[in-house]
């Protein structure tokens, strides 16, 4: 039986958020209950939570292969990208004023450019091929003299394309440029090891990744320069203060051990539960098309259109049996199609009826043929009540 999953419906929305591992969750536990001392305090309470905290950074630390102290835990993705953009922009202004980034990256990274944009900085928003893949001659064409940071998401969140980082790293650090990428999407799905990346500052979303929400991680190279999040008591190495989510950290310092040890297994079985669904999909559904690099792509990340159709619908269709996500937003006056799928130039017949289903370490057989069935039926339902 599937421990994980209590209701009917088969969850195929992993990349939206994961439940959280009953491992993580027995490592965590302790710290609501017994272990609930603030890790500043000297006493015992403290010390022993304050070990905690340590044991988690060294974790994150081991599944990304880089140093404890570069670890700084934040609330989650979200904050880990504001605090690396904005916290590159303020210490670097004086040297300029210009960010690179890319037009398919989550609004954690692109609603923050926004906003420096309104407090005087240039943002180049890269374009990517029909893959989803930023080319890696772009970026080398934006780079100026007052380039000070550019951001490239690891994996894209909606298709799953993996970018050229290690490329587009190395090339920063040519020019004497910040590299962050948002590796909220990759982490525990493909390796995301931060010597070989070379990158500077490097997001995690601890709810993408089988720990709860409302903790995250910014790694930041010990060289890189980035003005400090929250002005407090100077937790996390005085660049972001507040008192440690201790429960939360733990949780995620045993997710990141789970994904280290189990990260191939993990790969192959969410890869074999993701072309199960797209290969029985085809068989049985006509006018389909894939969105998304063909291998240069997470392996459980299977971005569907389903031409002339619109997502909503086909969800109002399957919503009580699966859940998945929609790659166009239904409004009364129209439909709106994904800024990704925008970008990589799908055509509107096509991206309107997108779906994004993901699956995950606890994606079973059974259902995957329960999604088959229920899909294709609703999909060839649509298009007979259309024709
Ligand atoms: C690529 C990417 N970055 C950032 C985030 C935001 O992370 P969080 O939900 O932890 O704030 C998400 C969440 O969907 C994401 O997919």
């Amino acid at each position: 039986m599937n421990r994980y999953i209590t209701t009917k419906s088969v969850y195929l929305d992993y990349n939206a958020s994961t439940p959280v591992d009953p491992d993580v969750l027995d490592a965590m536990r302790p710290f609501f209950e017994k272990h609930f001392g603030n890790p500043s305090s000297t006493h015992r309470y403290g010390i022993i939570a304050k070990k905690a905290v340590e044991d988690a950074r060294s974790q994150v630390a081991s599944l990304l292969s880089c140093k404890s102290e570069e670890i700084i835990f934040t609330s989650g993705g979200t904050e880990a990208n504001n605090f690396a953009i904005k916290g590159v922009a303020r210490a670097l202004r004086h040297k300029g004023k210009h960010i690179i980034t890319s037009q398919i990256e989550h609004s954690a990274v692109l609603d923050v450019c926004g906003f420096l944009e309104k407090n005087g900085f240039e943002i180049t928003y890269l374009p990517v091929d029909k893959d989803g893949l930023v080319n890696v001659s772009d970026v080398k064409k934006a780079i100026r003299p007052d380039t000070i940071l550019i951001s490239i998401m690891h994996a894209n969140n909606e298709v799953g394309t993996i970018q050229p980082v290690k490329e587009i790293a190395a090339l920063a650090r040519e020019c004497g440029i910040v590299m962050h990428t948002d590796a909220a999407q990759s982490i525990g799905k493909i390796s995301a090891n931060v010597p070989e990346l070379g990158v500077d500052l490097l997001s995690i979303a601890g709810h993408k990744m089988y720990a709860p929400k409302g903790i995250g991680v910014l790694y930041v190279r010990k060289s890189a320069v980035l003005d400090r999040f929250h002005h407090g008591a100077g937790q996390e190495m005085g660049l972001r203060a507040g008192t440690e989510n201790v429960p939360g950290i733990v949780g995620l310092g045993q997710a990141c051990k789970i994904a280290k040890n189990s990260l191939e297994n993990n790969m192959k079985h969410m890869k074999k539960m993701r072309d199960m669904l797209y290969e029985g999909l085809k068989k049985r559904v006509e006018n389909i098309k894939l969105n998304g690099h063909a291998e240069k792509r997470v392996p459980n990340t299977l971005n569907l259109s389903f031409k002339g159709l619109i997502a909503n619908r086909i969800l109002d269709e399957i919503g009580l049996d699966i859940a998945a996500s929609p790659g166009a937003a239904c409004h009364s006056d129209g439909v709106d199609i994904s800024h990704v799928l925008k970008a990589m130039g799908v055509h509107g017949d096509w991206a309107k009826g997108t779906l994004r289903f993901s699956t995950g370490r606890m994606t079973t057989g059974d259902e995957i043929d329960k999604a088959i069935e229920v899909i294709s039926v609703a999909v060839n339902k649509e298009r007979n009540s259309q024709s």
